[in-house]
């Protein structure tokens, strides 16, 4: 191994410091460690780097809202990230925090580089403060009322009601999130990085094969457009590393935060010493260095941050690696519809290698979108992993154990082994390009030739007689053997389930090992390695993550909010026990919703009783995505007298509560409530 071993450093994105880890994020991680633990299976040195992102005025007000301070914020995240991650099987060989010593000095020495090379520039720019706070307002923390439709609460930069993108400071009656203050315009020197500088450096980039051939295009479409100065300072109060000299300014999260690969590596080398930090950074470096990142965030990979390391007299990466979003049944992940699912409601729920494996059988080199379908994810690790791989092994082990000593025979026909080791290559090369799926099936297929063996062979009838006892024998060696080497093929995927096979093989499985011979050689008792996925704890999760949801909007801060409504609404004025039994409550399907257009607030519905549909228009508008409410049982008035509307005749009304705006949730009775069933 040792001349053509590579030195590899690999990263994924650095997830922020402020939110639990999702399926949406495990999908990266997930990726970045199958191919690193590929590249460890092959014998390379590779180093597996990450660490949380923990800059920014998202982080700095959340933990003002939560009454911490952001260092206590980001130590308590950084915590629950990493038992996430290690849970996931996830093996990085460090995980940091960009909020770090190595990395305010590696971001401070990169910036005087920078500026000292010419490559920041000065330049005051007016952008809307708020005089309440005294900060500058980033566009997601100003709202108002559209420009164009007229529509309220919208954010920033883009209209949510009618697609419209402007300027922040174009918005009607703009006001502060933070605050409620209306925002000031205010000046501000701020610092540039001369990104045009680069234009010529990153015109060969991209055309380097650096980079996956659509986001090479994509990023060619900003270039055609003209390279712009990038705005790389902050003012104060700003969480994050002030800049040299330049008391009061900060650097934008973005600017320390692929800084931060480069961070959390340095703490790793200064803890071992066989690792030298510039082997792998400096200009002339041999190493291998690949960031696994999302589609979302190639500008900040592919543009800024080669112009900042070129800038600086660094090496580049030798490849960004993209990949898609995750949808769960076909749609972005939704809380209400329980699809938003938390790594960690995962995890209490199933085992995480039936993800890693459904992730790898659905992933490939490019930057598609992923569909996480639940009962599609149940069926295919049920098949393959149970079906498949576990049950080659459960089906022969005990006649090893029971009859033969625990001793594996020579076995006599070694076609099979050898049509299994003639795939390593290919399988190699799959990995190696990323192309999980392919290597899936390729593994797949050659379970379902060991499988159709043995089902042919029927060692279970073998037993049986006297006379076919070697022939047992050597079915059930034959079928361990092709077994150890699908495991081996599948560790990078299964590292545990690898594991424990290593245990009951009493082996170690290596690429390097994959031919070895087990003649003679003693195994352990088989235990379970697998059980099937039921779809009772795929339901679990779903509502444990609705669930989810109910925790996270009554907040602290939000339970004040309706307890305040509450307070100033006074009760209504009595009414007799017989107005009340006039009102008919229905449970209601929700069988369709949908935008109207020019509606600001109002959504329409149809709802039906298990029999009768009836339309409802409803005020739920801010608090609701239409896809979100399909599919969804609520209570409703079904016999309030239809009233003429806007936009149409509606025919009943939807039970809801709350203060308003986001903060509005519809009535769910109980799952097993029918449509149509009276409510009491
Ligand atoms: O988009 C994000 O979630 C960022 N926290 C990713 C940062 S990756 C790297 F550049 F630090
Ligand atoms: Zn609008």
């Amino acid at each position: 191994m040792t001349n053509s071993q590579r030195k590899i450093l690999v990263t994924s994105a650095l997830p922020y410091a402020n939110g639990p880890i999702h399926l949406g994020h495990m999908l990266e991680y997930i990726q970045t460690d199958i191919w690193s633990r590929y590249q460890k299976l092959r014998g390379h040195e590779c180093h597996y780097i990450c660490a949380d992102d923990a800059h920014g005025t998202p982080i700095m007000l959340k933990a003002q809202q939560m009454g911490i301070t952001p260092e206590e914020m980001i130590a308590q995240v950084q915590k629950e990230h990493e038992q996430d991650f290690a849970d996931f099987n996830i093996q990085f060989d460090n995980f940091h925090s960009t909020h770090s010593e190595e990395n305010r000095e590696l971001a401070s020495d990169i910036y005087i580089k920078l500026r000292d090379n010419g490559y920041i520039k000065t330049k005051t720019i007016s952008q809307l403060f708020d005089p309440e706070k005294e900060m500058f307002l980033p566009d997601r923390f100003v709202k108002g009322t559209c420009p164009k439709c007229k529509s309220e609460d919208q954010y920033g930069d883009n209209c949510d009601n009618c697609g419209a993108t402007y300027s922040t400071t174009d918005l009607i009656k703009p006001y502060s999130v933070v605050s409620g203050a209306t925002p000031v315009m205010k000046d501000s020197e701020h610092f540039f990085f001369d990104l045009p500088a680069f234009e010529s450096m990153l015109g060969e980039w991209l055309s380097s094969g650096s980079l996956q051939p659509e986001i090479a295009n994509k990023l060619r479409e900003w270039f055609d457009q003209g390279l712009q100065q990038w705005d790389i300072s902050r003012d104060a109060p700003y969480f994050g590393f002030e800049i040299p000299d330049q008391p009061g300014k900060f650097f934008y999260v973005w600017l320390d935060a692929p800084i931060g690969y480069m961070g959390s590596f340095k703490n790793l080398c200064d803890r071992r010493d066989d690792l030298n930090f510039d082997d792998f950074w400096s200009i002339d470096s041999k190493a291998e260095i690949y960031h696994f990142i999302g589609k979302d965030i190639v500008n900040f990979h592919g543009l800024f941050w080669p112009a900042m390391l070129h800038g600086a007299g660094i090496r580049k990466p030798n490849s960004v690696y993209a990949h898609g979003y995750v949808t769960v049944n076909g749609a972005k992940m939704s809380k209400s519809k329980g699809t938003f699912i938390k790594a960690r409601t995962y995890l209490d729920n199933l085992n995480p290698e039936y993800l890693r494996y459904y992730y790898a059988a659905k992933l490939n080199s490019r930057v598609d979108d992923l569909d996480l379908n639940l009962e599609d994810f149940a069926q295919r690790v049920n098949s393959d992993l149970v079906g498949k791989l576990v049950n080659l092994a459960s089906r022969t082990a005990g006649f090893i154990s029971k009859r033969f000593d625990g001793k594996l025979a020579k076995i006599n026909d070694t076609s099979l082994t050898e049509a299994f080791l003639a795939k390593q290559d290919t399988i190699a090369e799959l990995y190696e390009t990323r192309e999980f799926g392919k290597a899936m099936r390729e593994i797949m297929a050659l379970a379902d030739m060991a499988n159709a063996y043995v089902a042919d062979a029927a060692p279970w009838q073998l037993i049986k007689q006297e006379d076919k006892q070697e022939e047992a024998h050597q079915v059930c060696s034959n079928a361990l053997n092709l077994f150890r080497i699908l495991v081996t093929y599948l560790k990078p995927v299964l590292p545990k389930l690898a594991e424990n096979v290593e245990g009951f093989l009493q082996v170690t499985l290596t690429w390097d090992n994959l031919d070895q011979d087990l003649a003679g050689h003693e195994i352990a008792k088989f235990k379970a390695l697998m059980q099937r996925i039921e779809m009772k704890s795929i339901e679990a999760i779903i509502d444990a993550s609705t669930e989810n949801l109910q925790v996270t909007q009554t907040e602290v801060p939000k339970v004040e909010q309706v307890q305040t409504e509450l307070e100033k609404e006074p009760l209504a004025p009595e009414i007799s026990f017989d107005d009340f039994a006039k009102i008919d409550l229905r449970i209601a399907l929700i069988a369709k919703a949908e935008h109207i257009e020019k509606a600001n607030k109002l959504l329409r519905l149809e709802l039906d009783l298990g029999g009768e549909t009836k339309q409802v228009f409803a005020g739920i508008k801010s608090a609701y995505a239409p896809e979100d409410l399909i599919g969804k049982h609520t209570v409703m008035v079904a016999n309030l007298a239809p009233r003429k509307m806007k936009f149409g005749e509606s025919e009943g009304m939807v039970l809801a509560a709350g203060p308003g705006g986001k903060d509005i949730w519809i009535l769910e009775p109980h799952a097993g409530a029918k449509p149509g069933m009276r409510v009491m």
